[in-house]
């Protein structure tokens, strides 16, 4: 595993000049202290794009990406920060010794070795039985649902036994301890003993980009609840940030992915040829994956299920793929409710041709919120007819923004001159990018029908405030007296808010060294994201004000909340509450 010091990323950042390097990629031109072109990150036709020398930063004004010569490589070739390291450097002419790793990384690192060796045996081990005289039921389980040895060989599938605690002997067999043993989730420990996980089940490992096992799926084969049990979260295994089948779909000729719901959707598809299907892994889809897909394509085919729960889904997917730079498309399957069963009953020439008709998610997304208003009633219409303007605002490129906006008046029978002219009053009350997370928020609320918080919504924030106090650190002294380090739920985020926090008290800003205290790839490639995070545009400055105003109390709220929870005292908690209560009146953010 990779890992620079810090005087290894201060020295390939000082030594590699962002104007030559950007230069390479992007035609600038030298416009008073600074230089200007037309940003690589999204569509435009004026350049909004701006280098400035001094500092060594970029910022895009019209999409609001912005960072330094590291997040800019790492940006545009889609490469991990150790990559970025690594080119930069080469170009650079330095020579780039890896630093040696400390005792206490060795042994994390020989942990997380052994448990990918030990998830290794297990699908071997789990595959063998499903090839045995015992593993007939499984084997004929799979026969049933009509997939070819082929198959069962190319995903590793297998067969956990009936004893339910014949992997474990195996295990101890080879010669692993209990406490490594425990740390794999493949066993149940208590006082009585060791126990299989999994038993009776047919077995799908889960394997990263790299084609290593880090997790297994397990399917009852008849109606049992649950229908799966999936393997939890381990030192090697992280759902939010892998996806079930990436290491062949990565490969993949065609220039996109699907994204499916189930396991068995992938299998399916790919057997049909479809070799471009992911599954998020038994949890909802998170922007992380988004970002995981985002290295290889740019666009997404949706094929969740026609159900409510699918439909709730891609309406929630469709929003951080926008986000993460990838157009959505929504692959219609009715009358069938998932790819399996599609092709099953219609064959793959008939997916191909749903391929063909996806439906542009933006589309998608105005169909599924026009069910939610009856179009008789003049009143829901009107409401219909403002949701829409505001959802137009999602595009920052005006071109397209008009594209959509004169296709979707012409579908819905609304004057394009009307929806314009809302379109404009709503873009004028509110900064981008701070709206879609607000609107995101909201949504997200109806759904839950509670007033909470949500954690991708939190970190979100986390993010805007701390690129926010990137840019302008001369709003830091305002911030620090409501949000402390601790305000920032426990994890990377307030890792990095602590680092910041140091650094602005400083007067030191330079966020590539804050990445460089980060060890894992996985963890420095967060942070850099974080730090590129941004409200999106110029803000008038009431408009910056409120916004950041409204942050800080978002913020500042759920940490009370947090806190809240954990406390017991009935006084202390009614402090609190009085503090929440007083935050939106006490908050008064003064920007220049
Ligand atoms: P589905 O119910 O659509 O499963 O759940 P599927 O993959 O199509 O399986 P078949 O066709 O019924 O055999 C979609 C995904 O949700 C997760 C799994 O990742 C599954 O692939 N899931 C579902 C669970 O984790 N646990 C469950 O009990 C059910
Ligand atoms: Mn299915």
């Amino acid at each position: 595993m990779p890992w620079y010091s810090e005087e290894q990323i201060e020295e390939v950042r000082s030594e590699s000049d962002i104007v030559s390097v950007i230069g390479k990629y992007v035609r600038l031109k030298r416009t008073g202290s600074g230089y200007t072109g037309l940003c690589p990150f999204h569509n435009e036709k004026t350049p909004s794009f701006h280098v400035n020398p001094a500092r060594q930063m970029y910022k895009c004004f019209g999409c609001g990406v912005g960072g330094n010569v590291l997040t800019f490589v790492m940006e545009y070739e889609n490469l991990t920060f150790p990559e970025a390291m690594e080119m930069l450097a080469e170009e650079a002419g330095i020579d780039l010794p890896r630093q040696e790793m400390t005792a206490q990384q060795k042994q994390q690192e020989s942990i997380r070795q052994t448990l990918l060796e030990i998830n290794k045996k297990a699908a071997r081990y789990y595959f063998a039985l499903l090839k045995s005289p015992r593993g007939k039921p499984g084997y004929d389980y799979l026969k049933k649902r009509e997939l070819t040895d082929e198959t069962i060989l190319h995903f590793g599938l297998g067969y956990a036994g009936q004893g339910g605690g014949e992997l474990y002997q195996y295990m101890k067999k080879e010669g692993y301890s209990d406490s490594l043993l425990k740390e794999t989730g493949l066993f149940k420990m208590d006082e009585r003993g060791a126990y299989d996980k999994f038993w009776n089940r047919v077995m799908f490992p889960i394997m990263d980009a790299n084609n290593r096992v880090i997790g297994f799926g397990g399917r009852v084969m008849g109606d049992a609840k649950p229908k799966y049990l999936n393997s939890p979260e381990t030192k090697i295994f992280d759902k939010s940030r892998n996806l079930f089948g990436l290491n062949y779909a990565k490969r993949g000729k065609r220039n996109n992915m699907i994204l499916c719901e189930g396991y068995m959707d992938v299998i399916a598809l790919h057997q049909a040829g479809f070799t471009n299907a992911v599954a998020s892994l038994g949890t909802a889809f998170t922007e992380q994956q988004a970002n995981l897909i985002r290295r290889y394509t740019d666009e997404v085919l949706l094929t969740y299920d026609s159900d409510g729960a699918g439909v709730k889904a891609a309406m929630r997917a469709i929003p951080m793929l926008r986000r993460a730079g990838i157009t959505a498309k929504v692959i219609h399957m009715e009358p069938y409710k998932d790819p399996d069963e599609f092709i099953k009953n219609m064959g793959p020439e008939e997916f191909e041709k749903r391929i063909e008709e996806a439906q542009n998610s933006f589309f998608f997304e105005i169909e599924v919120v026009k069910r939610s208003y009856s179009m008789s009633d003049p009143e829901q219409k009107t409401k219909f007819i403002h949701e829409i303007a505001r959802k137009l605002l999602v595009f920052e490129d005006k071109i397209q923004r008009d594209n959509y906006l004169e296709s979707v008046a012409a579908m819905y029978n609304i004057r394009t001159e009307d929806l314009r002219q809302l379109v404009i009053r709503y873009g004028n009350q509110m900064p981008t990018g701070y709206r879609e997370v607000m609107e995101e928020r909201q949504q997200e609320r109806i759904r839950k029908g509670k007033k909470k918080e949500t954690r991708e919504g939190i970190n979100y924030s986390y993010r805007l405030l701390l690129s926010w106090l990137i840019e302008e650190p001369s709003v830091f002294s305002q911030i620090k007296e409501w949000i402390l380090p601790a305000d920032f739920e426990d994890g990377i985020y307030r890792r990095a808010a602590e680092e910041l926090y140091e650094q602005l008290e400083k007067g030191e800003v330079e966020p590539a060294r804050i990445i460089g205290h980060f060890q894992e790839i996985e963890e420095q490639n967060k942070v850099a994201a974080m730090f590129q995070t941004s409200f999106g545009h110029e803000l008038q400055r009431d408009e910056k004000q409120k916004a950041i105003t409204d942050l800080v109390i978002k913020i500042k709220e759920y940490s009370i909340e947090k806190q809240a929870g954990e406390i017991t005292d009935l006084n202390e908690l009614q402090k609190l509450v009085r503090q929440k209560k007083l935050l939106q009146s006490a908050v008064k953010l003064h920007i220049s």
